[in-house]
């Protein structure tokens, strides 16, 4: 006759077996093959760059590779639509940003996904400060004079961006409208094509995600105006706020964050925010991270709801800035 002990005890398995019922075999092994994660902009820009160094370590944690598969094309809408329309099982991922999730609504009537009703938030990975940047030999020495400069020349003057609802095109409208002017744009797959036009004086400025910045401003091969954000980044000491050159109103930093598309089992989002968290705790991801001048995300800001909120929180900011360029 079984005890009131053993009784007890396999009451308790058979509880946690129901429990584990409630998690689809499918979830509970995940992840069993590679997983695919979709960067919507050229390879060597701000989001390929952060979406490698974190998700080699993710790999590590999973067990199992990240491929990155960079699709280019509207300003990142392209890929982030091909994202939504994926398989729900936890294999496709993508990399937004402030761009694909959050500027392209209001720039897009037509957008084929919508941030919040189409994916499920994943992590935060990286805050990226915004920089007005300039070819070496474009002629104003400092922010002042660029805005001066740029006025005074407003029909001459071009700025290079990565497609409509891009982070360069959407933080470019925003200084643009500040100084109420209108550049020809130049479009790019990317900011990471897009500098190398600005290394070569093809392109005059851009307002672009530090992390695409810090190599080519310390090598001297850019000027870097001033950076959008209250206090100077560690990463680039001397280059001044906007606030200090002379431009408060112009503020913009922009973030890159892990999608998966609706319906992706909380079981699998869990296990990818736990390893994105790792990832933003390991010792030579944050080295790398900072090196580049990105903002890790403080712990609070990682969860899934913390993104859910930023999305909301960032289509609510930029849709009136970004509504009458539409
Ligand atoms: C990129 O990786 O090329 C950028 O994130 C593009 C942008 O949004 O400006």
């Amino acid at each position: 006759m079984m005890s009131i002990r053993s009784l007890a005890g396999a009451c308790l398995s058979a509880f946690a077996a129901l429990g584990a019922f409630a998690v689809p075999a499918s979830a509970q092994n995940y992840p069993t093959r590679t997983i695919t994660m979709i960067v919507p902009f050229a390879a060597g820009g701000p989001t390929d760059v952060i979406s490698r160094i974190v998700t080699a370590h993710m790999a590590q944690t999973l067990g199992q590779s990240i491929v990155i598969e960079n699709v280019v094309g509207a300003g990142g809408t392209t890929a982030t639509t091909r994202a939504a329309r994926a398989a729900n099982d936890g294999y496709t991922l993508v990399t937004g940003h402030m761009g694909t999730h959050a500027a392209s609504v209001p720039l897009y009537p037509k957008l084929a996904y919508h941030p919040e009703k189409d994916f499920e938030p994943v992590a935060l990975l990286a805050g990226t400060p915004i920089l007005i940047l300039a070819r070496k030999d474009f002629p104003p020495k400092d922010l002042k004079e660029f805005v001066a400069y740029v006025k005074a020349n407003a029909e001459k003057v071009n700025a290079a961006h990565a497609g409509i609802g891009s982070v360069s095109h959407a933080s470019c409208e925003l200084l643009n409208s500040i100084l109420d002017v209108k550049p020809v744009g130049v479009p790019f797959n990317g900011t990471g094509p897009a500098m190398n036009a600005l290394v070569a004086g093809q392109v005059d400025y851009m307002c672009d995600q530090i992390v695409n910045a810090v190599p080519q401003i310390n090598a001297g091969t850019i000027k870097a105006y001033a950076v959008a954000t209250p206090e100077r980044n560690p990463s680039l000491p001397n280059v001044p706020t906007t606030t200090e050159a002379g431009l408060p109103a112009f503020q913009a930093q922009a973030w890159n964050a892990i999608f998966a598309p609706k319906g992706t089992s909380p079981a699998i989002i869990a296990t990818l925010n736990a390893a994105a968290i790792k990832a933003l705790d390991d010792d030579n991801v944050r080295k790398r991270l900072l090196e580049l001048g990105s903002v890790i995300p403080a712990p609070a800001n990682r969860t899934p709801e913390a993104l859910a909120t930023l999305v909301k929180s960032e289509i609510a900011k930029w849709t009136p800035v970004l509504k009458p360029a539409s």
